[in-house]
């Protein structure tokens, strides 16, 4: 049986988006991976969702954003098209699915966006990136950008380390992000970098930024699903702020039901089906039927 078509009736346009920030609004974005993380990050009214690629580390527990797979970041996207009506849905494009080829780029691209439903995909760095996100603006599929500190590259950047901290990174980071825009990108990550060079890398772009770990003067923020809702048991980065605290409050309900059901206690009889007067009575005596009729035979 074919699935049904998502469709979005009041979904965010790219307009809508760039107009939050020309209208002097901040850009929300947070990262999900699964349909109904996606469904409450809608109705909490996020701008953007980002299926990133730190789906890696959240959700199948690999110590870096480089071993997911296309596959893999293909059907987490469609999980999180399926549940979005509103907000913009970006995929972010895997370590090795763009690097070999513009070609490759392409087809990658077009496939996050015909299978995968996303509405415009990521892509990190902006040296031959840039040839890169050309090509796939060509096809016609919209790019976000983003610079700084890049997780595909953190071995070669050595580390996950803050950067732009020196005064010929910072403008090699400036130069990336104007670069990007040049480009065409619609939106550019700004991560891990002083709020300063943050700052003058929003004033002098006119798309808008969206900063994790970059201060507050860009023109949005994103923060990982699991770091914001306090779920990452590892090392938390400095730059996240937890809003809530669901590891403990998801271990506690746990411990609750295994309890339960060890000591008997669950499940009650509301959480049971009735039968129809009469209908127990009828199944026992089907029963005595059966048991007699084994007997005989
Ligand atoms: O993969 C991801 O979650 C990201 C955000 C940190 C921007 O790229």
């Amino acid at each position: 049986m074919s699935e049904p078509a998502v469709t979005n009736p009041k979904k965010m346009t790219l307009p809508e988006f760039a107009a939050i920030s020309t209208a002097g609004g901040r850009i929300v974005m947070v990262t999900a991976y699964d349909a109904s993380s996606a469904r409450l990050a809608d109705a909490a009214g996020i701008d953007v969702i980002l299926v990133g690629d730190s789906a890696a580390m959240t959700m199948l527990g690999h110590d870096s954003a480089v071993p997911v797979t296309f596959d893999e970041m293909v059907m987490m996207t469609r999980a999180v098209a399926r549940s979005t009506r509103h907000a913009l849905v970006v995929a972010d494009m895997p370590f090795g699915s763009y690097q070999a080829s513009d070609e490759q780029a392409v087809v990658n691209a077009v496939r996050l966006v015909k299978d995968g439903c996303a509405d415009a995909v990521k892509v990190e760095g902006a040296g031959r990136t840039r040839r890169r996100i050309r090509a796939i603006l060509a096809a016609g599929i919209p790019v976000m950008g983003h610079v700084g500190l890049t997780p595909q590259s953190v071995t070669k950047l050595g580390g996950y380390r803050a950067r732009g901290r020196t005064a010929a990174e910072a403008l090699a980071i400036h130069q990336a992000a104007r670069t990007l825009e040049r480009a065409g990108c619609f939106a550019v990550v700004l991560e891990a970098i002083p709020p300063q060079v943050a700052e003058r890398i929003s004033a002098s772009l006119a798309i808008p930024t969206i900063g994790i770990g970059a201060g507050s003067a860009c023109d949005g923020q994103v923060l990982v699903w699991h770091d914001l809702l306090g779920l990452t048991t590892g090392h938390v980065p400095k730059f996240v702020k937890a809003y809530a605290a669901l590891a403990g409050t998801i271990e506690t309900a746990l411990r609750n039901f295994a309890a339960e059901v060890r000591e008997g206690s669950f499940p009650e009889a509301v959480h049971t089906y009735a039968m129809a007067t009469g209908e127990f009575e009828n199944f026992e005596a089907g029963l005595r039927e059966a048991e007699r009729r084994d007997g005989d035979g």
